[in-house]
């Protein structure tokens, strides 16, 4: 997600600074080069030779040294962002002020690259006068401030000031910095998840589906630049960005309503949901009890969200359904895809290992109207999405 981008991490004085280790490793796995800029005191909080080593390069702390002199301005000059996480009540105050004592200061004050920081400090600091006027003038000058959270603090109190965790901080600096402009101006809706229909007022069928999917494909389409609309079905996901716009059902019916709403402004569709294809004809009101005979449920179909999209398709719209078979799995994928009137459709097979619900990996085949288009082998989930959403770009840019 940020392979090649450099990435400035300044640290300054704050308990939260320990996160800065999980915020360095979290940058280095996503592919950034990292750099690190300590203030004097952050060091009685964190090891700069744990950080050097996570970064594989020295720890920046003193404007001048036995080394020599650190240039500020190339580092300022070099990132692509520099983001500041811890940002201590201290700190914010220098910045606010143009205050030069050290090295990380020094370094702001001469950054061409956008700059975002994410404040730590105790409840009432945090809602101290001081400290909103240093950060309404910081966001007066372009910086980003990240919310802060709300929980236990180091000074054992509860409430507002705690610094956001790690991967939300990754997260949004994707987001606002990073996110590409193949798909910008597009609009796309995801199915994801199972859904559960109702047998009674403490029962339902579902299904295994976790929704993984579904919501790294949301990502990855948010990442290329897309307006996103993700509707899933029960799942204990939530998306990674904030701007990916997120609608929460439960039945099959409530995902066709949901999805029926938005398709006519839609530009992509994915259908990745497992929709149960079949709900009680009448849901019980009261609980159903043991009885002495075997209960029959009464099943009726529910409405093909994937066909109905399909159906009223307009051109330009570009609709992708997903499918699972067991045999005969490229007719019989070729066969749906016709059925319901989908440019592409992603093939899952049982028969693949590893591969499927529950699993974060997946190995799948697009199919569309020349036959296979792509075959993925058993890569994560976040890959695959990747890949199908590659696949759409090329199509819909052709
Ligand atoms: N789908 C849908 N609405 C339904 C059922 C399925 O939108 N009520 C979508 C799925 O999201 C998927 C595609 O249709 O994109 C294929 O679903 P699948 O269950 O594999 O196929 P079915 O059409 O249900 O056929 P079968 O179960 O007989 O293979």
């Amino acid at each position: 997600m940020l392979q090649g981008k450099k990435i400035l991490l300044g640290i300054t004085a704050s308990i939260a600074a320990y996160k800065s280790i999980l915020l360095v490793r979290l940058l280095v796995k996503a592919g950034a080069e990292v750099r690190v800029i300590m203030t004097p005191a952050a060091k009685d909080f964190v090891s700069p030779l744990v950080l050097s080593t996570l970064t594989n390069h020295p720890v920046l702390i003193e404007l001048a040294g036995t080394e020599g002199w650190s240039n500020h301005v190339e580092l300022g000059r070099w990132a692509d962002l520099f983001v500041i996480a811890p940002l201590s009540c201290n700190s914010l105050a220098k910045m606010a002020n143009g205050q030069c004592d050290n090295l990380l200061m020094a370094s702001y004050l001469s950054a061409t690259c956008p700059v975002m920081v994410a404040p730590a400090m105790d409840e009432d600091m945090w809602q101290h006068n001081s400290t909103k006027r240093n950060l309404q003038t910081l966001h007066n000058d372009g910086i980003y401030i990240m919310p802060v959270e709300t929980g236990e603090l180091a000074s054992g109190l509860f409430g507002p000031g705690r610094m956001a965790e790690p991967e939300t901080i990754l997260h949004a600096m994707i987001s606002r910095f990073f996110r590409k402009d193949s798909l910008k101006g597009k609009r796309a809706l995801v199915t994801a998840g199972p859904t559960f229909e109702a047998i009674d007022p403490v029962r339902f069928i579902g299904n295994h589906s976790s929704g993984q999917m579904g919501f790294a494909l949301a990502e990855a389409l948010y990442l290329q630049g897309a307006d996103v609309v993700l509707v899933t079905g029960p799942t204990a996901l939530t998306p990674a960005f904030a701007g990916i716009g997120l609608v929460r059902v439960v039945s099959a019916a409530e995902m066709f309503e949901a999805c029926n709403r938005v398709f006519g402004n839609m530009d992509i569709a994915i259908l990745s949901a497992a929709v149960a294809d079949y709900k009680m004809q009448h849901i019980a009101e009261q609980k159903i009890k043991k009885a002495n005979t075997d209960p029959t449920l009464q099943l009726v179909k529910t409405k093909d969200i994937l066909a109905h999209l399909g159906a009223s398709k307009k051109p330009g719209q570009f609709v992708v359904g997903f499918a699972l078979e067991t045999e005969n799995e490229l007719e019989n994928a070729q066969k749906k895809r016709l059925a319901k009137n989908a440019d592409a459709i992603v093939l899952n097979s049982l028969k693949d290992q590893g591969a499927g619900f529950g699993s974060s990996e997946n190995q799948v085949t697009i199919l569309d109207q020349d036959g296979i288009a792509l075959f993925i082998p058993l890569v994560s989930k976040t890959i695959v999405a990747e890949q199908i959403v590659s696949y759409i770009v090329s199509k819909i840019h052709a």
